[in-house]
């Protein structure tokens, strides 16, 4: 025997001991699987394979306070929103889509056991803005779904699928590129009003969580906007404070998003769902952002000028040495810090966070 299978054994007799000991607590098998879509509060690799792609966090100061402390991928300087969703599940975080398709995947790991779509710079809408058009919208993400649906349903048949299907998480978390492109172009400004630009992202997105159901989604944790006025890039443009009108949009896309949910819900049989308020989540840490431990909550860790958000976070830019007491890493993105607080909110918070269930009482149901 290997030193490897030593270790193995040994693991599981110790693991076998706790199971009999302490019956079934192991927090493994909460869930099958999760399947991740979205942008890059969730991507945890898929930009990287985009060859044309410019919105990249491969470089560093990204991911210094990762395990590995090398640039993953993830726009954090650690772990995001999607690696905690897993650690709270018990899972590993699901793999990116074109990992798992690559010849990198050399453990053959299944679809089955998760599958993540999100990729950095994604809108509802297919490029609303020039830069993020080398990234995959969320209606590419969703057809990239229905083929690893097809392949599931050739390896384990229909039935089987559907019960794994029915029983894992989808989470959704896009709408902010969307509401960036609309708000630094003067053309979609002039074109749509803001009221019907949100109105037309909720019901977009209508579409697309509908071919998800189509194909065996039922339980959804699915995130709304966050507080995108205050974000260090905005906060240039008011002398660092938050900039109203987009907070004020941000809010009327969330409720739009929201009363598309119930009708959605209405309209479908059997399906779950965890809205996220991540507006509400952020501005508590700005509000309150001691009673969090935060010290920072206008500046990026990472950038360079005012706010450290004159430039995105470049190998050259500035790093704050204190990235635990920052909300923000860069621009656009929170801290793993702050990552770790949404996540806990999303999992544990009343209603006022996640509505009208949170992810435990998701997972449960
Ligand atoms: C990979 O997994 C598939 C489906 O589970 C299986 O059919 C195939 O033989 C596996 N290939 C390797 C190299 O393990
Ligand atoms: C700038 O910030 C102040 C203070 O929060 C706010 O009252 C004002 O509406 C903001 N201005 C704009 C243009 O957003």
């Amino acid at each position: 025997m290997g030193k490897r299978g030593f270790v193995g054994c040994l693991f599981s007799m110790i693991y076998g001991f706790f199971v009999l000991s302490f019956g079934t607590t192991s927090k493994a098998q909460m869930v099958p699987a999760v399947y991740v879509f979205g942008d890059s509060l969730v991507d945890v690799g898929n930009n990287n394979y985009l060859t044309l792609s410019i919105v990249k966090a491969n470089h560093r100061h990204y991911g210094i306070d990762f395990p590995t402390h090398k640039p993953t991928g993830r726009f954090s300087n650690g772990k995001n929103a999607a690696d905690f969703i897993a650690e709270k599940l018990g899972l590993a975080t699901s793999p990116p889509f074109f990992f798992l398709t690559s010849k990198a995947n050399k453990n053959n790991a299944s679809f089955m056991d998760g599958v993540s779509f999100a990729s950095a710079g994604a809108g509802i809408f297919d490029g609303s803005d020039e830069r993020y058009r080398q990234s995959i919208p969320l209606t590419k993400q969703v057809e990239y779904y229905t083929i690893v649906h097809e392949k599931m349903t050739g390896e384990v048949g229909a039935a089987v699928l559907q019960k794994h299907l029915s029983k894992s998480i989808f989470v959704v978390v896009i709408g902010s590129n969307d509401l960036f492109g609309y708000f630094e172009s003067s053309d979609l400004r002039k074109k749509r009003t803001p009221q019907e630009y949100v109105d037309s992202m909720a019901f977009s997105l209508k579409v697309q969580l509908q071919r998800l159901y189509d194909h065996g989604a039922r339980k959804f944790g699915i995130a709304g906007v966050g507080a995108l006025g205050c974000c260090p890039e905005f906060r240039l443009k008011n002398k660092t404070e938050c900039v109203a009108e987009v907070n004020y949009w941000s809010v009327k896309y969330n409720e739009g998003l929201q009363w598309m949910l119930k009708e959605w819900q209405s309209e479908n049989g059997g399906i779950i769902y965890s809205y996220f308020h991540t507006f509400t989540a952020i501005h508590d840490l700005i509000q309150t952002p001691l009673s969090y431990g935060f010290s920072e909550v206008k500046a990026a860790c990472c950038g360079l000028g005012e706010l450290n958000a004159r430039a995105p976070c470049l190998p050259l830019s500035n790093l704050c040495p204190n990235r635990q007491d920052h909300i923000f890493f860069d621009q656009f993105h929170p801290t793993e810090a702050a990552s770790r607080i949404f996540v806990n909110r999303l999992f544990d918070g009343t209603s006022s966070y996640a509505f009208p269930i949170n992810m435990r009482q998701l997972v449960a149901a």
